[in-house]
């Protein structure tokens, strides 16, 4: 399925995008990874080179409607007009609301949503004439609200919708929608995460024990060979979404609970 495609990864120089990427380069892919950090960039590019593969890399800023729309020309003169989009950039800021700034919200959403519009916006063309496919990189955190995610969560969730809308129009036109909601996994953005975030985030969030990125990758791609629309990697987060979205209440209530213990705690010590 992947054999001959040109894909495009924002957010390929780590995390998940640059797993994903590994992957599909073994299974006969061309990449073309976008982010900003020139050498994070080399550095994946060295790695794909390891495990066999060739990866072609852009340093470009999602949030920057120009600078990603500059981009996409150059890829197509590199290794052909895209076939599929993996839009995988993104970054989390965790804290109480009223210690999160307006300026962080406002840069949550500008990389978290309208990074992955722009990159849209300047990829359809390609791959609406190559009857391809996007793949949107959400999060459980754009199914359900979450403690200390509000900036997140607020950007994912307008993501969702994006992604839901986006699939009804461009389906007619012969594109795939891919939208997947990890939980938490290994990456470089959860690495420090433990050191800083709020007691009552991590009581919600690691209900589901943090991910191997690898089962995520597995979870994914066989997500995408088998055209689902909706891709929860992983047992467990899969049955927190579905209590998420068919039984909202409860759901709530094992959050309040378990923010509840936290708080509980605190004021008994
Ligand atoms: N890790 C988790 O637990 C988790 C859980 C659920 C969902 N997710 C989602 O999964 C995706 C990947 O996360 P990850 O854990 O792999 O993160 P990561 O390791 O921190 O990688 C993020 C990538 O996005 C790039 N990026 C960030 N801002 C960008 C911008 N403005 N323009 C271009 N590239 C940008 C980064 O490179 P530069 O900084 O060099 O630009 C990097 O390549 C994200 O969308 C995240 O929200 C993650």
């Amino acid at each position: 399925m992947f054999e001959g495609k040109n894909i495009v990864i924002t957010g390929g120089s780590s995390g998940l995008g640059l797993a994903i990427a590994k992957e599909l380069v073994v299974r006969g892919a061309a990449v073309a990874l976008i982010a900003r950090n020139r050498e994070k960039l080399e550095a994946a590019k060295a790695e794909i080179e390891k495990v066999g593969g060739k990866a072609y890399i852009y340093s470009s800023d999602v949030s920057n409607i120009e600078a990603i729309t500059g981009t996409f020309p150059k890829i197509v003169a590199e290794i052909g007009a895209p076939d599929i989009l993996i839009n995988s950039a993104g970054i989390l800021r965790e804290g109480y609301f009223d210690k999160l700034s307006v300026e962080t919200f406002r840069e949550v959403i500008e990389t978290n949503y309208f990074g992955v519009l722009n990159s849209i916006k300047a990829a359809l063309p390609f791959i609406i004439k190559n009857r391809g496919r996007i793949v949107n990189i959400a999060s459980v955190g754009g199914m359900m609200g979450v403690f200390g995610y509000t900036s997140y969560c607020s950007s994912k969730f307008a993501l969702v919708g994006l992604t839901e809308s986006l699939r009804y129009e461009v389906k007619p036109l012969g594109v795939k929608v891919h939208l997947v909601c990890p939980s938490e996994f290994d990456s470089p953005m959860t690495e420090h995460l433990n050191d800083t975030r709020t007691p009552e985030n991590k009581a919600q969030t690691l209900t589901i024990p943090r991910y191997d990125i690898d089962a995520m990758v597995r979870d994914t791609i066989k997500g995408i060979e088998k055209g689902k629309f909706i891709i929860v990697p992983g047992l467990l987060c899969r049955l927190t979404v579905f209590g998420a979205r068919h039984f909202p209440a409860i759901t709530r209530m094992v959050s309040d609970f378990k923010i509840r213990r936290v708080f509980v705690n605190r004021h008994l010590l």
